[in-house]
């Protein structure tokens, strides 16, 4: 089984990416034997045009970037797992231009474009320590972009202040979540 892996940090000591590692561990242990991962900050990333191409045809989108390769790769995955930091309030703005992207997925007639339903968990990472209502509806509202384009929510992980110790309760459920996939 595939799964796609997006990187929205930049930072080595990455509380995101440290969530993203327990959940692989667990998938693999469930059967993944292919991740593929893109860097969000690395890949050559453009902004959706408005140009309609996508609904006109059953491919996807037109622009020449590297999603050409990333929704060919989402075609045959299992699941995929986004992740981003919070930067004021909400998630990092190449993630937005990212989901915006997506809008590729659904033809003229709002049918949906991928032949199977791919399992998504979104993972969110935070300065601050406590849970922000504001913080929550912004992630939220982020996941139902992805979910509302035909993906199937398999849980969120939201990792809050300092990296947290080995074996914390939200590594656990991080790895529990991909062993669920
Ligand atoms: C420009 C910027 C804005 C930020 N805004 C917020 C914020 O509004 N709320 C918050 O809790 N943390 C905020 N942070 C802190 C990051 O979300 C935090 O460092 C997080 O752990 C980064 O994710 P990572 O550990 O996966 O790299 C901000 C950081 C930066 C650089």
């Amino acid at each position: 089984m595939k799964a796609i892996v997006v990187y929205g940090s930049k930072r080595n000591n990455s509380t995101s990416k440290a969530a993203i590692e327990q959940i692989l561990k667990g998938a693999k242990e469930a059967g993944y034997d292919e991740v593929v991962e893109y860097d969000i900050n690395k890949i050559d990333l453009k902004g959706c045009r408005n140009c309609g191409a996508c609904k006109k045809t059953d491919g996807f989108c037109v622009i020449n970037d590297d999603l050409k390769d990333y929704f060919d790769e989402l075609t045959s995955a299992d699941a995929i797992i986004i992740s981003s930091p919070n930067y004021m309030s909400n998630v990092i703005g190449p993630m937005i231009t990212f989901m915006n992207r997506h809008y590729c997925l659904r033809d003229a007639e709002r049918n949906i474009k991928l032949q199977k339903k791919v399992k998504l968990i979104s993972v969110y990472s935070q300065g601050a320590p406590a849970e922000m209502p504001n913080y929550e509806a912004n992630y939220d509202w982020f996941t139902n972009c992805f979910i509302g384009m035909g993906m199937e929510n398999a849980g969120k992980i939201v990792m809050r202040g300092q990296m947290p110790e080995e074996g914390a309760e939200i590594f656990v459920k991080a790895y529990e979540l991909g062993k669920n996939l």
